[in-house]
């Protein structure tokens, strides 16, 4: 596996694999790999000759008083697994290397940026849509894989592809669990075991309203389904930041359930520890 930590480089090592006719792939990720990470490397492994892993922790993604500077690093470890699902490249760029000193462009998604997790974080999707179009441009793969856990992220970047033409096909990974339910996530180290155990109401709040949506389907509201998630929450003394059921394409909020929608969560389970998760409400067929 190459290791590659800069811009020249990594155009170089592209450029050669595309030149041999291979299908390339991206899995974008900040690092401290858990089995999510995994799980998406293997996907685009799946369906691309070779795979690259880029490992950045992107300053402009994270606001003023956010855990950049904390944000956990292991990058020795990290390319060990990447190695092990198979991952032909591993891109590690620093940030004077990525942005350079004059770097004024910023990508904005403005419509589904707002709300849900751009309200808390505000310039947060700027961040993301700005350097994931830079690592498109920079590794020019044919496919990406981006997780759900993510739903928000995943949207914008769908919305960024198209109004951008970029010539990548977008493929959305299901999110990968503890076998408790708790959605993996670099921050999950942060909590003790109390805490880890509050944040679960997350998960257990998906599947009340699941099953509120299964008794009845035709007449459960979104409004009846999010009093009993504030509810199941408020149980285990967690105050969601934000709680809405939503098209999982449009974001717009569904007051009727449908195919498309989506219980999205997000919640302060410590100061310092902030989780969000999602679930459909109704199976795909
Ligand atoms: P990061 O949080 O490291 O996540 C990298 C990718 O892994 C994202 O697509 C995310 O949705 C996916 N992922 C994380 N936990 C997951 C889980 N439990 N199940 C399935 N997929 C999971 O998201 C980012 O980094 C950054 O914003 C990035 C896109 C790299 C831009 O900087």
């Amino acid at each position: 596996m190459k290791i590659v930590f800069t811009l020249a480089e990594i155009r170089k090592t592209v450029d050669s694999w595309r030149a041999a006719g291979e299908r390339l792939a991206l899995v974008p990720t900040m690092g401290c790999l858990h089995p999510g990470h995994l799980a998406l490397m293997r996907a685009a492994r799946r369906q691309a000759d070779k795979v690259i892993v880029s490992i950045f922790v992107n300053p402009m993604q994270f606001g003023p008083g956010e855990d950049f500077d904390a944000y956990p690093r292991q990058f020795a470890d990290d390319c060990r697994l990447a190695a092990e699902q198979g991952v032909a490249a591993v891109f590690n760029p620093g940030a004077d290397e990525m942005y350079g000193p004059f770097f004024q462009t910023r990508v904005s998604v403005a419509h589904l940026s707002q709300g849900m997790c751009g309200t808390g974080r505000p310039g947060h999707f700027d961040g993301v849509a700005t350097v994931v179009s830079k690592l498109f441009q920079l590794t020019t793969p044919h496919l990406a894989v981006f997780g759900e856990k993510d739903l928000q992220q995943l949207a914008i970047i769908r919305q960024l592809v198209r109004d951008l033409n970029f010539p990548v096909e977008i493929i959305g990974h299901p999110i990968v669990r503890d076998p408790d339910g708790l959605a993996m996530s670099s921050r999950n180290r942060y909590l003790s075991a109390e805490d880890r155990q509050r944040a679960l109401c997350l998960y257990q709040s998906i599947g009340v309203a699941r099953a509120l949506v299964s008794e009845n389907q035709q007449a459960v509201t979104a409004s009846r389904i999010l009093a009993a998630v504030t509810e199941t929450l408020a149980r285990s003394g967690v105050d969601a930041e934000y709680a809405v059921v939503v098209n999982q394409h449009s974001l717009e909020p569904e007051e009727v359930i449908g195919p498309d929608s989506v219980l999205a969560l997000a919640a302060r389970i410590t100061r310092t520890v902030r989780l969000i998760d999602n679930g459909r409400l109704i199976d795909e067929e």
